[in-house]
């Protein structure tokens, strides 16, 4: 969310200035790199499903640009008492997400540290003229999202042992897939805006997505899809810091039916990782976009729509 400087290079299509996934930079008329990284301490203690989720996160970016992964890098952080096997186990398992992504494991750097730390450097690359951005909503496009929303509350749960090892593998392989299957799908259909939902929750992306695209979003509370599980967790208070900042970040421009029950909103702020797509798409197609991806990712669900800015950049209800 900080702004740095726009740059004067007119090859960067895609810079910071958008609070946008990833960047795009042009080498020529046809092709444009797009570059992410990204990497965090463990929110699991299975080193290896925490580096396919830290792997499947960092990939996910390239994809909310609609660019293809071609090389990641690995950076990593560990304290020199963490056993070899685990290093190795982290490694293996971004490695498993970097291939089942088509892209090559092309290096790394690691240092030590005293929390241990993980993820990637992400080059892909993408046709300039096929860059899928937050900032092209135009009203009357339906909103599609593709993944559940809780991940952050019952990660948090899980941690408290809240949660058993059986009810957290659903979500465990939500934060461990690719979002490639529903990059791939929107490919033959004109999408207008495109960003993934990731440690702003669906509030924060979504209300970047309005400001950078200068139109307003309503999202319907009701249609989002979510792991019931987090609801009666957040009814508790069991929420993670970062959505009550997220929840505060959207705060000023944003109108809250009085009718959404409390968990219900603190669902909406919560921080998500390696959450779903959320695309934008017109009006006419949304149907057939939504039937497609469900076929593959039954958790889609149409969760909103764009209108015209109005004196909020979100309307819930
Ligand atoms: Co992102
Ligand atoms: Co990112
Ligand atoms: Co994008």
């Amino acid at each position: 969310m900080s702004k740095l400087p726009r740059s004067a290079d007119p090859n960067l299509l895609v810079g910071f200035d958008h609070s946008d996934d990833a960047c795009v930079y042009r080498l020529t008329e046809h092709l444009a790199l797009v570059q992410t990284v990204d990497f965090f301490p463990p929110m699991v203690d299975a080193p290896y499903l925490f580096g396919q989720i830290a792997a499947a996160n960092a990939l996910s970016d390239i994809y909310a640009m609609g660019g293809i992964p071609r090389t990641a890098m690995n950076l990593l952080c560990y304290p020199a008492c963490l056993s070899p096997e685990t290093v190795e186990a982290i490694l293996a398992g971004g490695l498993n997400k970097v291939q089942e992504a088509g892209a090559v494991l092309a290096g790394g750097h690691t240092i030590q540290d005293e929390e241990p730390k993980y993820g990637l450097c992400v080059t892909g690359v993408v046709d300039p003229a096929r860059v899928l951005t937050n900032a092209g909503a135009k009203p009357g496009d339906l909103l599609l999202l593709t993944k559940p929303l809780g991940t952050g509350i019952l990660t948090t749960a899980y941690k408290a042992e809240l949660l058993s090892e059986q009810e957290f593998s659903p979500v465990a392989a939500s934060m461990a897939a690719l979002n490639r299957t529903a990059a791939e799908i929107v490919q033959k259909f004109p999408i207008h805006a495109c960003t993934d939902i990731t440690g702003f929750g669906l509030l924060g992306h979504a209300y970047e997505m309005a400001e950078g695209s200068g139109v307003s979003i309503r999202l319907f509370s009701q249609e989002v899809p979510r792991f019931e599980q987090a609801i009666p967790l957040a009814e508790m208070g069991l929420l993670p810091a970062g959505a009550y900042a997220n929840a505060a970040y959207v705060e000023k421009q944003s109108d809250f039916s009085p009718q959404i029950p409390r968990a219900l909103r603190d669902l909406l702020a919560d921080p998500q990782t390696s959450g779903g797509l959320l695309f934008a798409v017109p009006h006419d197609q949304g149907k057939e976009i939504c039937q497609r991806l469900q076929e593959k990712l039954p958790w889609t669900r149409m969760i909103g729509e764009v209108v015209d800015r109005q004196s909020y950049l979100l309307r819930v209800e």
